[in-house]
């Protein structure tokens, strides 16, 4: 592979024994060459690589010291999640409970909070550039009472734990939105820092799905620079442009639902580098880590290929890496977030059936049409236990199955293929609380008017008149009070159903 020159930034370490190397970005330019890579040449060929203009990390550091970046929880960055990819890949991290879990690029907080609280015995630090949103974050946390975060305000490439070892390691939104050194010693500080069976979760933008796309945004980038338009506006006039041409519509209907505020941080990012997943995976290598899969065991082939899709990958089965690329470039996917160890973890287990016991698992919202009909009884004893996630064991007494093993093998199965979703511990919720209580940080989100997160993790938005009547679930009120309250802030409201909902959700502490 090709040795390409580095970009020489105010940060810039030393290559230290090769690593991720930079592309060197022509201004305007989208065809440069390919990151150089000190690991195993996966192609074996020289590639080119699609890059947008090169604004630097001094840009995208002060994108997000002027624009607060809108807060979010990422279920597939959850350590009771991204723990079952793990264990399918032959590693064993420690129970997050009482892990040391760090966050790089955590802005406000909002991924991380809500797992500190979740797990008092775990010891969370955050770090992210941006003063104001750590400043933030640190209020919140002091306000909700979570007493085992910290954060951090800095560089990411000036962070040193100096000799800490974290257990899970994560960067959401962050590699592919900033420049190469950064993406180095991201990369890096994970090798460094990371305990022997520690993982990292590291998300970046796929070349596969964005050889399309960015010349979509080149385009509109153009028409903003031009006419003086907003991204929205600007797409719009592309939209119109290109009427007749329903693969590029799609993509702009694509970007359009994403809405202007999360289009300035990703897609028009300053920065936005979509990588190959064998260049990530080398580029991890070559600094001492290891690519064990997708976060999300369900997505090492997209969720989206279908069974004659999946057939066609077959013969690929003993290459993962190459399969996973193939699969990446048939569902053209845009983005993976990506699990990492250290190259010398103890990546040996074996699932077991008591293993897959352990598991806590809950079926998908839809029954999805491609389940093993043999897993029907287990699906029925599944539902019952509805909206939990329950240990599979659990599952299996209720039905009184009697081949365990064999059980066990459909069920990691069905997990694999997305129709189960599982972590490493259980969700049981609370029902029929005579006075619904959100905890004191969904109440201070309520408050403050930003996404509330499920027991699941996953961040649910209301409109504008609901939070007020969110702010006032604060446990001294029965249904009927609230029931009273939601009539006059939101007569429309079918109020015993969304409490339903919320309950569901696991919101209630
Ligand atoms: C796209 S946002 C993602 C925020 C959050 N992780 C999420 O996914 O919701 C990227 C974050 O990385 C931070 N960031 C960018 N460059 C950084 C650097 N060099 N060191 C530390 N943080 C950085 C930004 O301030 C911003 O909060």
């Amino acid at each position: 592979m090709r040795a390409l020159a580095g970009h020489a930034g105010e940060h810039e370490r030393g290559a230290g024994g090769g690593g991720v190397g930079c592309p060197r970005i022509r201004a305007g330019g989208r065809h440069g060459p390919v990151p150089q890579l000190a690991g195993p040449d996966v192609l074996g060929e020289d590639q080119t690589t699609l890059h947008l203009v090169d604004m630097g990390n001094e840009a995208v550091g002060e994108l997000y010291q002027s624009r607060g970046y809108p807060p979010m929880s990422h279920p597939s960055t959850d350590p009771a999640a991204t723990s079952v990819a793990a264990w399918f890949a032959g590693l064993r991290p420690p129970h997050p409970g009482t892990a040391r879990i760090l966050e790089i690029g955590c802005a406000s907080g909002h991924n991380l909070l809500p797992l500190a609280a979740r797990w008092p015995g775990a010891l969370c630090t955050g770090a992210d550039i941006s003063e104001e949103a750590i400043a933030q974050a640190r209020r919140r946390a002091a306000e909700a009472g979570i007493r085992n975060v910290s954060f951090i305000a800095a560089d990411l490439r000036d962070l040193d734990f100096s000799g800490q070892e974290f257990d899970f390691i994560i960067a959401h939104g962050v590699f592919s939105w900033v420049a190469d050194d950064a993406k180095k010693a991201l990369l890096e500080l994970c090798a460094r820092h990371l305990s022997p069976s520690g993982t990292a979760t590291i998300s970046f933008n796929l070349r596969a799905g964005w050889e399309k796309r960015l010349p979509v945004v080149a385009a509109a980038r153009r028409i903003m620079e031009e006419h003086g338009v907003d991204v929205v506006k600007a797409l719009a006039i592309l939209r119109e442009v290109m009427a007749e041409h329903p693969d590029i519509i799609a993509i702009i209907d694509d970007m359009l639902v994403k809405g202007g505020e999360i289009l300035t941080f990703d897609d028009f990012a300053p920065m936005n580098d979509p990588w190959p997943l064998d260049s990530f995976a080398a580029a991890a290598v070559s600094c001492g880590l290891r690519w064990l899969g997708d976060s999300n065991p369900a997505e090492n082939i997209p969720s989206s290929l279908d069974d004659a899709a999946r057939e066609t990958l077959a013969p690929l089965v003993g290459d993962p890496l190459r399969m996973q690329m193939t699969a990446d470039a048939m569902a053209e996917r845009t983005f993976r977030s990506g699990l990492l160890c250290r190259a010398d973890a103890p990546v040996s287990q074996r699932m077991t059936t008591g293993m897959v016991m352990e598991l806590a698992v809950r079926p998908q919202e839809v029954r999805p049409a491609g389940i093993s009909p043999s897993l029907k009884d287990f699906l029925e004893a599944l539902d019952s236990f509805r909206p939990d996630s329950v240990p599979v064991a659990e599952v299996l007494e209720k039905m009184g199955a009697a081949d365990l093993p064999a059980m066990a093998k459909k069920v990691f199965q069905e997990i694999t293929r997305g129709h189960l979703r599982a972590r490493i511990e259980p969700v049981r919720i609370m029902k029929g609380m005579e006075r619904p209580r959100l905890d004191p940080f969904r109440l201070l989100c309520a408050r403050e008017h930003i996404p509330l997160v499920d027991a699941w993790h996953a961040p649910c938005l209301f409109t504008e008149k609901i939070w007020p009547l969110l702010a006032e679930i604060d446990g001294t009120k029965t249904e009927v009070e609230l029931a009273g309250i939601a009539r006059r802030l939101c007569p429309d409201l079918a109020f015993p159903v969304w409490l339903r909902h919320l309950e569901e959700r696991g919101m209630f502490a």
